[in-house]
Protein backbone atom coordinates (compact mmCIF):
# COMPACT_ATOMS: atom_id res chain seq x y z
CA UNK A 1 0.00 0.00 0.00
CA UNK A 2 1.23 3.34 -0.81
CA UNK A 3 1.04 6.02 1.53
CA UNK A 4 0.35 9.90 0.39
CA UNK A 5 3.04 11.67 1.67
CA UNK A 6 2.37 15.06 0.22
CA UNK A 7 0.12 15.43 3.55
CA UNK A 8 3.38 16.01 5.40
CA UNK A 9 4.38 19.73 4.83
CA UNK A 10 6.39 20.61 1.35
CA UNK A 11 9.97 21.40 3.25
CA UNK A 12 9.41 17.47 5.20
CA UNK A 13 8.37 16.13 1.52
CA UNK A 14 11.62 17.51 -0.02
CA UNK A 15 14.14 16.70 3.17
CA UNK A 16 12.66 13.08 2.44
CA UNK A 17 12.65 13.25 -0.58
CA UNK A 18 16.92 13.89 -0.76
CA UNK A 19 17.28 11.16 1.88
CA UNK A 20 16.06 8.74 -0.47
CA UNK A 21 18.01 10.60 -3.44
CA UNK A 22 21.48 10.18 -1.09
CA UNK A 23 20.40 6.16 0.75
CA UNK A 24 19.79 5.18 -3.56
CA UNK A 25 23.45 7.13 -4.25
CA UNK A 26 25.31 5.32 -1.07
CA UNK A 27 23.51 2.06 -1.57
CA UNK A 28 21.45 2.18 1.39
CA UNK A 29 17.67 1.64 2.01
CA UNK A 30 16.50 4.03 4.41
CA UNK A 31 12.79 4.00 6.15
CA UNK A 32 10.81 6.66 7.62
CA UNK A 33 9.70 4.99 11.06
CA UNK A 34 7.35 5.26 14.34
CA UNK A 35 5.61 7.55 15.66
CA UNK A 36 5.68 10.33 12.63
CA UNK A 37 3.97 6.97 10.52
CA UNK A 38 1.39 6.14 13.18
CA UNK A 39 0.09 9.67 13.28
CA UNK A 40 0.17 10.47 9.79
CA UNK A 41 -2.07 7.44 8.64
CA UNK A 42 -4.20 9.18 11.87
CA UNK A 43 -4.51 12.42 10.35
CA UNK A 44 -2.52 13.67 13.49
CA UNK A 45 0.41 16.25 13.27
CA UNK A 46 3.83 14.93 14.54
CA UNK A 47 6.72 16.66 14.85
CA UNK A 48 10.34 14.84 14.60
CA UNK A 49 11.42 12.56 11.60
CA UNK A 50 13.08 9.02 13.03
CA UNK A 51 14.52 7.21 10.10
CA UNK A 52 15.97 3.73 10.22
CA UNK A 53 18.54 2.74 7.33
CA UNK A 54 19.22 -0.87 6.54
CA UNK A 55 22.98 -0.20 6.95
CA UNK A 56 25.24 2.64 7.79
CA UNK A 57 22.84 5.35 9.30
CA UNK A 58 25.80 7.56 10.19
CA UNK A 59 27.16 8.16 6.55
CA UNK A 60 23.47 8.65 5.08
CA UNK A 61 22.95 11.55 8.09
CA UNK A 62 26.49 12.68 7.28
CA UNK A 63 25.50 12.86 3.31
CA UNK A 64 22.38 14.80 4.26
CA UNK A 65 23.47 17.31 6.47
CA UNK A 66 26.24 17.80 4.06
CA UNK A 67 23.58 18.23 1.29
CA UNK A 68 21.12 20.10 3.08
CA UNK A 69 23.59 22.43 5.03
CA UNK A 70 22.50 21.31 8.20
CA UNK A 71 23.82 20.54 11.67
CA UNK A 72 24.31 17.37 12.68
CA UNK A 73 25.23 15.35 16.07
CA UNK A 74 26.14 11.85 15.69
CA UNK A 75 26.48 9.28 18.36
CA UNK A 76 28.94 6.28 17.63
CA UNK A 77 28.85 4.51 19.83
CA UNK A 78 25.01 4.00 19.34
CA UNK A 79 25.00 4.10 15.55
CA UNK A 80 22.93 7.31 15.48
CA UNK A 81 22.96 10.64 14.48
CA UNK A 82 20.70 13.86 14.49
CA UNK A 83 20.42 16.47 11.70
CA UNK A 84 19.21 19.56 12.78
CA UNK A 85 17.98 21.48 9.85
CA UNK A 86 17.52 24.71 9.24
CA UNK A 87 13.59 25.05 9.89
CA UNK A 88 14.13 23.63 12.97
CA UNK A 89 12.99 19.84 11.91
CA UNK A 90 14.88 17.36 13.41
CA UNK A 91 15.61 13.64 11.44
CA UNK A 92 16.97 11.40 13.80
CA UNK A 93 19.43 8.69 12.10
CA UNK A 94 19.51 4.97 13.46
CA UNK A 95 20.88 1.86 11.65
CA UNK A 96 18.40 -0.98 11.89
CA UNK A 97 18.91 -3.53 14.80
CA UNK A 98 17.77 -6.32 16.16
CA UNK A 99 17.52 -7.29 20.16
CA UNK A 100 17.27 -9.80 21.91
CA UNK A 101 16.41 -9.21 26.36
CA UNK A 102 18.59 -11.78 28.41
CA UNK A 103 16.80 -10.89 31.51
CA UNK A 104 13.40 -8.61 32.43
CA UNK A 105 14.01 -5.02 32.52
CA UNK A 106 17.96 -5.20 31.80
CA UNK A 107 19.32 -3.63 28.27
CA UNK A 108 18.65 -5.47 25.21
CA UNK A 109 21.75 -7.44 23.48
CA UNK A 110 21.56 -5.51 19.98
CA UNK A 111 23.09 -6.54 16.63
CA UNK A 112 22.50 -4.56 13.26
CA UNK A 113 19.56 -6.00 11.31
CA UNK A 114 16.35 -5.79 8.70
CA UNK A 115 13.84 -3.03 8.78
CA UNK A 116 11.57 -6.07 9.46
CA UNK A 117 13.56 -7.12 12.91
CA UNK A 118 14.01 -3.31 13.70
CA UNK A 119 10.63 -3.20 13.65
CA UNK A 120 9.53 -6.25 15.89
CA UNK A 121 12.03 -4.79 18.68
CA UNK A 122 9.24 -2.14 19.14
CA UNK A 123 6.55 -1.60 21.73
CA UNK A 124 3.17 -2.05 19.95
CA UNK A 125 2.17 -2.78 16.51
CA UNK A 126 0.75 0.65 15.66
CA UNK A 127 4.31 1.88 16.31
CA UNK A 128 5.48 -0.49 14.01
CA UNK A 129 5.12 0.88 10.61
CA UNK A 130 7.49 2.16 8.81
CA UNK A 131 7.50 3.69 5.04
CA UNK A 132 10.00 2.72 2.46
CA UNK A 133 12.14 5.81 1.31
CA UNK A 134 13.71 4.04 -0.90
CA UNK A 135 13.70 5.20 -4.80
CA UNK A 136 12.20 2.01 -6.47
CA UNK A 137 9.23 2.03 -3.97
CA UNK A 138 9.40 5.74 -2.31
CA UNK A 139 6.08 5.95 0.23
CA UNK A 140 5.19 1.95 0.04
CA UNK A 141 4.22 0.84 4.13
CA UNK A 142 5.78 -1.74 5.32
CA UNK A 143 3.48 -3.74 7.59
CA UNK A 144 4.73 -6.66 8.86
CA UNK A 145 3.10 -6.99 11.65
CA UNK A 146 -1.04 -6.06 11.28
CA UNK A 147 -0.02 -2.74 12.04
CA UNK A 148 -2.45 -0.80 9.72
CA UNK A 149 -5.11 -3.31 10.98
CA UNK A 150 -4.96 -1.89 14.46
CA UNK A 151 -5.35 1.42 13.40
CA UNK A 152 -8.67 0.83 12.00
CA UNK A 153 -9.38 -0.78 14.81
CA UNK A 154 -7.97 1.77 17.64
CA UNK A 155 -6.62 -1.20 19.31
CA UNK A 156 -3.01 -1.12 21.17
CA UNK A 157 -1.24 -4.70 20.78
CA UNK A 158 2.54 -5.77 21.71
CA UNK A 159 4.07 -7.69 19.65
CA UNK A 160 4.92 -10.40 21.24
CA UNK A 161 4.05 -12.17 24.84
CA UNK A 162 7.60 -11.09 26.37
CA UNK A 163 7.12 -7.60 25.78
CA UNK A 164 6.24 -6.24 29.30
CA UNK A 165 8.71 -8.05 30.60
CA UNK A 166 11.80 -6.80 28.12
CA UNK A 167 10.13 -3.39 28.56
CA UNK A 168 8.14 -2.80 31.75
CA UNK A 169 7.99 1.14 30.69
CA UNK A 170 5.64 -0.17 28.06
CA UNK A 171 3.28 -0.58 30.40
CA UNK A 172 3.10 2.66 30.99
CA UNK A 173 3.29 3.25 27.45
CA UNK A 174 0.42 1.40 26.47
CA UNK A 175 -2.03 3.16 28.65
CA UNK A 176 -0.63 6.47 27.91
CA UNK A 177 -1.92 5.72 24.04
CA UNK A 178 -4.70 4.20 24.95
CA UNK A 179 -5.81 7.77 26.73
CA UNK A 180 -3.85 10.05 23.79
CA UNK A 181 -5.12 8.17 20.60
CA UNK A 182 -8.71 7.04 22.49
CA UNK A 183 -7.86 3.44 21.48
CA UNK A 184 -8.17 0.77 23.66
CA UNK A 185 -5.72 -2.39 24.62
CA UNK A 186 -6.57 -5.29 23.19
CA UNK A 187 -7.62 -8.03 24.97
CA UNK A 188 -4.46 -10.20 25.23
CA UNK A 189 -2.40 -7.42 25.55
CA UNK A 190 -4.29 -5.80 28.49
CA UNK A 191 -4.09 -9.35 30.12
CA UNK A 192 -0.17 -9.80 29.62
CA UNK A 193 -0.02 -5.72 31.33
CA UNK A 194 -2.29 -6.77 34.07
CA UNK A 195 -0.20 -10.02 35.02
CA UNK A 196 2.99 -7.96 34.71
CA UNK A 197 1.69 -5.50 36.76
CA UNK A 198 1.00 -8.28 39.45
CA UNK A 199 4.28 -9.64 38.72
CA UNK A 200 5.51 -5.92 39.36
CA UNK A 201 7.67 -6.05 36.79
CA UNK A 202 9.08 -2.32 36.93
CA UNK A 203 10.92 -3.53 39.83
CA UNK A 204 13.46 -4.59 37.44
CA UNK A 205 13.66 -1.38 35.93
CA UNK A 206 15.22 1.66 37.92
CA UNK A 207 12.72 3.46 39.64
CA UNK A 208 13.69 7.27 37.67
CA UNK A 209 14.11 5.45 34.55
CA UNK A 210 10.29 4.37 35.09
CA UNK A 211 9.17 7.41 36.59
CA UNK A 212 10.83 9.55 33.48
CA UNK A 213 7.91 7.33 31.29
CA UNK A 214 5.28 8.14 34.16
CA UNK A 215 6.27 12.02 33.74
CA UNK A 216 5.20 11.76 30.05
CA UNK A 217 1.38 11.30 31.23
CA UNK A 218 2.08 14.85 32.78
CA UNK A 219 3.35 16.27 29.07
CA UNK A 220 -0.20 14.96 27.15
CA UNK A 221 -2.97 17.63 26.42
CA UNK A 222 -5.37 15.14 28.70
CA UNK A 223 -3.46 13.89 31.90
CA UNK A 224 -6.27 12.67 33.81
CA UNK A 225 -8.17 9.92 31.52
CA UNK A 226 -4.69 7.95 31.54
CA UNK A 227 -4.29 8.70 34.91
CA UNK A 228 -7.14 7.30 35.90
CA UNK A 229 -7.21 4.37 33.80
CA UNK A 230 -3.63 3.59 35.53
CA UNK A 231 -4.91 3.90 38.67
CA UNK A 232 -7.91 1.41 38.03
CA UNK A 233 -5.18 -1.05 36.93
CA UNK A 234 -3.27 -0.60 40.08
CA UNK A 235 -0.70 0.71 37.68
CA UNK A 236 0.49 3.39 40.26
CA UNK A 237 1.05 1.49 43.09
CA UNK A 238 5.37 1.84 42.21
CA UNK A 239 4.73 5.15 43.32
CA UNK A 240 3.45 3.89 47.27
CA UNK A 241 1.07 5.97 47.28
CA UNK A 242 0.48 7.74 51.09
CA UNK A 243 -2.31 9.94 49.46
CA UNK A 244 -4.70 9.80 46.97
CA UNK A 245 -4.13 11.84 43.64
CA UNK A 246 -5.83 14.77 43.48
CA UNK A 247 -8.07 14.27 40.50
CA UNK A 248 -10.58 17.45 41.31
CA UNK A 249 -7.59 19.43 40.82
CA UNK A 250 -6.45 17.59 37.99
CA UNK A 251 -9.30 17.48 36.17
CA UNK A 252 -9.68 21.55 36.89
CA UNK A 253 -6.49 21.79 35.13
CA UNK A 254 -7.10 20.02 31.92
CA UNK A 255 -10.22 22.39 32.07
CA UNK A 256 -9.22 25.27 32.45
CA UNK A 257 -6.20 24.68 30.19
CA UNK A 258 -8.41 23.78 27.12
CA UNK A 259 -9.56 27.50 27.16
CA UNK A 260 -6.22 29.16 28.00
CA UNK A 261 -4.29 27.62 25.41
CA UNK A 262 -6.45 29.39 23.02
CA UNK A 263 -4.36 32.23 23.86
CA UNK A 264 -1.07 32.41 21.97
CA UNK A 265 1.26 33.77 25.53
CA UNK A 266 -0.24 30.26 27.27
CA UNK A 267 -0.30 27.94 24.42
CA UNK A 268 3.69 27.36 24.11
CA UNK A 269 4.09 27.11 27.72
CA UNK A 270 4.99 23.91 28.80
CA UNK A 271 2.31 23.22 31.25
CA UNK A 272 3.85 19.25 32.71
CA UNK A 273 5.40 20.89 36.30
CA UNK A 274 1.46 22.63 36.57
CA UNK A 275 0.05 18.67 36.10
CA UNK A 276 2.30 17.22 38.07
CA UNK A 277 1.90 19.52 40.72
CA UNK A 278 -1.80 19.10 40.64
CA UNK A 279 -1.13 15.06 40.80
CA UNK A 280 1.29 15.62 43.92
CA UNK A 281 -0.52 18.28 45.86
CA UNK A 282 -1.94 16.34 48.31
CA UNK A 283 0.90 14.87 49.61
CA UNK A 284 3.44 15.29 52.80
CA UNK A 285 6.08 17.61 52.57
CA UNK A 286 8.17 13.72 53.73
CA UNK A 287 6.85 11.88 51.12
CA UNK A 288 7.52 14.58 48.65
CA UNK A 289 11.00 14.26 50.26
CA UNK A 290 11.35 10.54 49.54
CA UNK A 291 9.82 10.63 46.07
CA UNK A 292 12.60 12.84 45.06
CA UNK A 293 14.85 10.93 45.93
CA UNK A 294 13.99 7.70 45.07
CA UNK A 295 12.60 9.07 41.70
CA UNK A 296 15.16 11.30 41.13
CA UNK A 297 12.72 14.41 40.39
CA UNK A 298 14.35 17.68 39.14
CA UNK A 299 15.48 20.73 41.67
CA UNK A 300 13.30 22.68 40.00
CA UNK A 301 10.34 20.52 40.63
CA UNK A 302 11.06 19.28 44.01
CA UNK A 303 11.08 23.05 44.90
CA UNK A 304 8.27 23.65 42.91
CA UNK A 305 6.33 21.04 45.16
CA UNK A 306 7.61 22.39 48.44
CA UNK A 307 6.31 25.61 47.27
CA UNK A 308 2.86 24.31 46.14
CA UNK A 309 1.87 25.08 50.23
CA UNK A 310 2.40 28.60 49.57
CA UNK A 311 0.45 28.97 47.16
CA UNK A 312 -3.46 28.74 48.95
CA UNK A 313 -1.76 32.43 50.84
CA UNK A 314 -1.11 33.95 47.25
CA UNK A 315 -4.52 33.08 45.92
CA UNK A 316 -5.86 34.82 49.06
CA UNK A 317 -3.67 37.81 48.85
CA UNK A 318 -4.92 38.40 45.24
CA UNK A 319 -8.30 38.29 46.01
CA UNK A 320 -8.00 41.48 47.86
CA UNK A 321 -10.35 44.39 46.28
CA UNK A 322 -8.85 47.25 44.67
CA UNK A 323 -5.24 46.47 44.02
CA UNK A 324 -2.92 48.51 42.58
CA UNK A 325 -0.77 46.76 39.57
CA UNK A 326 2.52 47.47 41.25
CA UNK A 327 0.76 45.71 44.48
CA UNK A 328 0.20 42.68 42.65
CA UNK A 329 3.48 42.93 41.45
CA UNK A 330 4.83 42.61 45.19
CA UNK A 331 2.71 39.75 45.80
CA UNK A 332 4.18 37.64 42.26
CA UNK A 333 7.46 38.72 42.22
CA UNK A 334 8.87 36.51 44.84
CA UNK A 335 6.84 33.61 43.83
CA UNK A 336 8.43 30.96 41.62
CA UNK A 337 6.82 30.70 37.90
CA UNK A 338 5.33 27.29 38.13
CA UNK A 339 3.62 28.10 41.12
CA UNK A 340 1.86 31.10 39.25
CA UNK A 341 0.86 28.78 36.48
CA UNK A 342 -0.46 26.45 38.62
CA UNK A 343 -2.74 29.09 40.29
CA UNK A 344 -3.68 30.34 36.66
CA UNK A 345 -4.45 26.86 36.27
CA UNK A 346 -6.36 26.03 39.08
CA UNK A 347 -8.58 29.20 39.99
CA UNK A 348 -12.32 29.87 39.20
CA UNK A 349 -12.04 33.20 40.14
CA UNK A 350 -11.86 35.62 37.62
CA UNK A 351 -10.12 38.29 38.90
CA UNK A 352 -7.52 36.40 40.05
CA UNK A 353 -7.48 35.07 36.80
CA UNK A 354 -6.85 38.41 35.18
CA UNK A 355 -4.24 39.69 37.89
CA UNK A 356 -2.19 36.51 36.61
CA UNK A 357 -2.77 37.28 33.39
CA UNK A 358 -1.76 41.24 33.34
CA UNK A 359 1.32 40.09 35.49
CA UNK A 360 2.63 37.44 33.20
CA UNK A 361 2.09 39.02 29.92
CA UNK A 362 2.75 42.71 31.29
CA UNK A 363 3.67 43.74 34.49
CA UNK A 364 6.99 41.21 34.49
CA UNK A 365 8.06 42.42 31.67
CA UNK A 366 8.60 45.95 32.65
CA UNK A 367 12.01 47.18 32.99
CA UNK A 368 13.27 50.82 33.69
CA UNK A 369 15.41 52.70 30.66
CA UNK A 370 17.54 53.89 33.64
CA UNK A 371 20.24 51.78 35.64
CA UNK A 372 22.49 52.35 38.61
CA UNK A 373 25.45 54.37 36.26
CA UNK A 374 22.53 56.75 35.68
CA UNK A 375 21.86 57.46 39.24
CA UNK A 376 25.50 57.75 40.23
CA UNK A 377 25.32 60.79 37.46
CA UNK A 378 22.34 61.95 39.12
CA UNK A 379 24.72 61.91 42.49
CA UNK A 380 23.36 58.66 44.20
CA UNK A 381 25.50 56.75 46.18
CA UNK A 382 25.85 52.73 45.15
CA UNK A 383 24.25 50.75 48.11
CA UNK A 384 20.68 49.63 49.45
CA UNK A 385 19.20 53.14 49.39
CA UNK A 386 19.99 53.56 45.43
CA UNK A 387 18.87 49.90 45.12
CA UNK A 388 15.17 51.07 47.11
CA UNK A 389 15.58 54.02 44.38
CA UNK A 390 15.41 51.55 41.74
CA UNK A 391 12.58 49.42 42.73
CA UNK A 392 10.26 52.30 43.73
CA UNK A 393 10.97 54.02 40.20
CA UNK A 394 9.95 50.25 38.62
CA UNK A 395 7.09 50.00 40.82
CA UNK A 396 5.72 53.46 39.53
CA UNK A 397 6.33 52.35 36.35
CA UNK A 398 4.48 49.47 36.20
CA UNK A 399 1.56 51.94 37.77
CA UNK A 400 2.04 53.77 34.78
CA UNK A 401 2.60 57.07 36.39
CA UNK A 402 6.37 56.92 35.15
CA UNK A 403 6.45 56.37 31.14
CA UNK A 404 9.33 57.88 29.63
CA UNK A 405 13.01 57.88 30.35
CA UNK A 406 12.37 61.82 31.35
CA UNK A 407 9.73 60.92 33.61
CA UNK A 408 12.41 57.84 35.38
CA UNK A 409 15.11 60.76 35.52
CA UNK A 410 12.54 63.60 37.22
CA UNK A 411 11.57 60.89 38.99
CA UNK A 412 14.64 59.50 40.15
CA UNK A 413 16.17 63.20 40.61
CA UNK A 414 12.65 64.12 43.24
CA UNK A 415 12.72 60.75 45.32
CA UNK A 416 16.14 60.25 45.45
CA UNK A 417 16.62 63.47 47.03
CA UNK A 418 14.51 62.87 50.12
CA UNK A 419 16.25 59.41 50.08
CA UNK A 420 19.49 60.20 50.35
CA UNK A 421 18.78 63.43 52.46
CA UNK A 422 17.47 61.03 55.39
N1 LIG B 1 9.85 2.46 21.68
C1 LIG B 1 9.72 1.17 22.17
N2 LIG B 1 9.74 0.92 23.51
C2 LIG B 1 9.90 1.95 24.39
C3 LIG B 1 10.06 3.26 23.91
C4 LIG B 1 10.01 3.48 22.53
O1 LIG B 1 9.56 0.26 21.39
N3 LIG B 1 9.94 1.71 25.69
C5 LIG B 1 9.82 2.69 20.22
C6 LIG B 1 8.44 2.90 19.64
O2 LIG B 1 8.36 2.20 18.45
C7 LIG B 1 8.35 4.36 19.33
C8 LIG B 1 9.81 4.74 19.09
O3 LIG B 1 10.58 3.84 19.87
O4 LIG B 1 7.55 4.63 18.21
C9 LIG B 1 10.15 6.16 19.47
O5 LIG B 1 9.84 6.38 20.84
P1 LIG B 1 9.06 7.66 21.32
O6 LIG B 1 9.64 8.87 20.70
O7 LIG B 1 8.94 7.62 22.80
O8 LIG B 1 7.63 7.30 20.72
P2 LIG B 1 6.63 8.03 19.79
O9 LIG B 1 5.76 6.94 19.27
O10 LIG B 1 7.30 8.90 18.78
O11 LIG B 1 5.82 8.85 20.86
P3 LIG B 1 5.43 10.37 20.94
O12 LIG B 1 4.37 10.52 19.90
O13 LIG B 1 4.93 10.50 22.36
O14 LIG B 1 6.70 11.15 20.68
Amino acid sequence: MKIDLTVLNKKTLSDLTMVSVQAKHLGLKAYLVGGVVRDMLLGRASSDLDIVVEGNAIELAKAIASCAKAHITVYKQFGTATVVFDNGVIMDFATARSESYLNSGALPIVKPGSIKEDLFRRDFTINALAVALCADNFGELQDFYGAYQDLQRKKISVLHEKSFLDDPTRILRAVRFEARLGFQIEFKTLSLLKKALEAHVEKTVKAPRYFAEFRKFFMEAHPTTGLRRLASLKGMNFIKFGFNPDWRTLSQVEKVLKKLKRDDFYSSKDWSTTFLLAFFSRATLTQISSYAKHFHLTKSELMSLINLPGSKKILKALQTKHLRPSEIYEILDPVDLEIIYFIRATTSVNMVARRLDQFLKKWRMVSLAINGEDLKDLGCKPGRKMGALLHRLLLNKIDGKIKSHRDEIDFAKRFGAVLFKN
